[in-house]
């Protein structure tokens, strides 16, 4: 479940990771291939550096490419103050390659959820890997710290939805209960792992009861370190010919401040280290929380920046500031335009941009593409699924949840509406959709995921 939701709220389309249930973790199945790609070779610190080249079981990702004939385009980077502000669809498109940012190989970008989270377990580096190779123009990592200070990627500090940890006997005693922005929370959480401590864990489809097949996947990838993904999405980048971008998210920063891990300046030495601190870097910066995003700028922070949004709820460092504000407050006009003092792009729960009715059924956009965009702010809405439990009711394919439905359809109406780029779990319907509504070639593009080979 999503924490950033005050007091327990969720929004429609957000709760169904509750869904999660404890994945067949199959610790003990690599026997072979200690692939080593991926691992960083430089630019990290030594400490760090010893701990990931040390990690066992290094075939998170493989060097065989899944996508021979991926056509490449390099990244256009431009000034976000071209935000194409109150641009049809039309207009959007024809103005791609070069106009902004966010205009790019048919006008939107999309955004690898977790990876491809779709189709392998969430936030590994073969979860990466594979969004890159489906076409993904960027990939998404959330970021946690560990007890030692290294952010890695995983979608919130308690790791037992997502890891073997529950396995590890010499971890048993480290379960705990903890109030994770106002909601009880138990498990286990990475502030009480060093990274040396977490490489023996391995990752566990989240989904299992909805994907299935993702288990297939259970017990083999490491929890990646975020300089890992820096140094996977370097190579791939040099190796498919295109910029992957990467699009990090700070998760839970008033709790990690309270924790006395705050994860803003680590973020900042990072991408200084990486030599993505930059303006023009294929970087986006993101936050369900306010105050750490415009801190993020004090510090020196001179990527993008995302503000995420979410239907309900209000930003919880607000909630701790005694702030009555909401997120329905921040996605006024008056809002937006107060978020683009310090972020170049909103991050809308999809159903902000066009909300279901009480029938389930998609209705009608609202404004707040036209809105975003007069306030100069690109619109890159979360999170596109196949599977027809995450799809509008008329957007379903028959009743069984797990099966997919008309994703495509449903993405293509959200591009028709005017988004800048979209999360999707699954890259390669998010590029398919994207051809398709700006009339681009689909042929021989699209690959064949479950073919693929990592
Ligand atoms: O970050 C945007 C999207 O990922 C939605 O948030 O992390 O709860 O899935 P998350
Ligand atoms: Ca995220």
């Amino acid at each position: 479940m999503d924490r950033h939701n005050t007091a327990g709220l969720s929004s429609a389309g957000r709760t169904v990771d509750g869904q999660a249930t404890d994945g067949q973790a199959t610790e003990g199945q690599v026997t072979e291939g200690q692939v080593t790609e991926g691992q960083v070779t430089e630019g990290r610190g030594v400490d760090e550096q010893d701990v990931i080249a040390r990690g066992t079981d290094r075939r998170g990702v493989g060097r065989r490419g899944v996508l021979a004939g991926m056509v490449a385009t390099p990244f256009v980077a431009a000034p976000l103050a071209v935000a194409l502000a109150g641009a049809a669809p039309a207009q959007a498109a024809t103005t791609a390659a070069g106009a902004s940012g966010s205009r790019r190989r048919g006008g939107t970008l999309v955004i690898g959820h977790r990876g491809a989270s779709g189709y392998r377990p969430e936030h590994t580096l073969a979860s990466y890997e594979l969004a890159a190779r489906l076409g993904a123009d960027f990939v998404e990592p959330d970021l946690v710290p560990t007890k030692d200070g290294v952010l890695v990627c995983r979608h919130e500090p308690e790791i037992g939805g997502t890891t073997n940890v529950a396995d590890h006997p010499e971890f048993a005693g480290r379960k705990k209960t903890v109030l994770l922005d106002g909601v009880s929370t138990t498990g286990w959480f990475t502030e009480d792992f060093t990274l040396a401590e977490l490489k023996k864990l391995r990752a566990k489809e989240r989904l299992a009861a909805v994907r299935q097949r993702n288990t297939l996947y259970d017990g083999l990838f490491e929890i990646p370190a975020f300089t890992e993904v820096l140094e996977l999405r370097a190579r791939l980048s040099r190796e498919l010919g295109r910029e992957i971008g990467v699009y990090p998210e700070t998760k839970h920063p008033t709790y990690f401040q309270k924790s006395h891990l705050p994860l803003e300046q680590r973020l900042l030495d990072v991408l200084n280290r990486y030599g993505l601190n930059r303006a023009d870097a294929p970087v986006f910066v993101q936050s369900f929380e306010t105050t750490n995003l415009a801190q993020l700028r004090t510090l020196g922070l001179r990527t993008r920046s995302v503000q995420l949004l979410s239907a309900a709820g209000a930003p919880f460092d607000l909630v701790t500031a005694g702030d009555k504000r909401t997120y329905a407050d921040l996605v006024t006009p008056a809002g937006l335009r107060a978020i683009a003092a310090y972020a170049s792009a909103i991050g809308p729960d999809k159903l902000q941009v066009i909300p279901t009715g009480s029938d389930g059924a998609l209705g009608k956009p609202t404004s707040l593409v036209t809105d975003a965009h007069a306030a100069g702010l690109l619109v890159h809405p979360y999170t596109f699924r196949a599977e027809n439990s995450f799809l509008p009711k008329d957007y379903q394919r028959g009743s069984a949840p797990n099966d997919y439905g008309r994703a495509l359809d449903e993405q293509v109406t959200y591009l028709k509406a005017g988004i800048d780029g979209l999360f999707t779990d699954q890259a390669d319907v998010g590029l398919l959709a994207r051809a398709i509504a700006t009339g681009g070639s689909i042929v021989a593009t699209q690959p064949t995921p479950h073919s693929a080979t990592v």
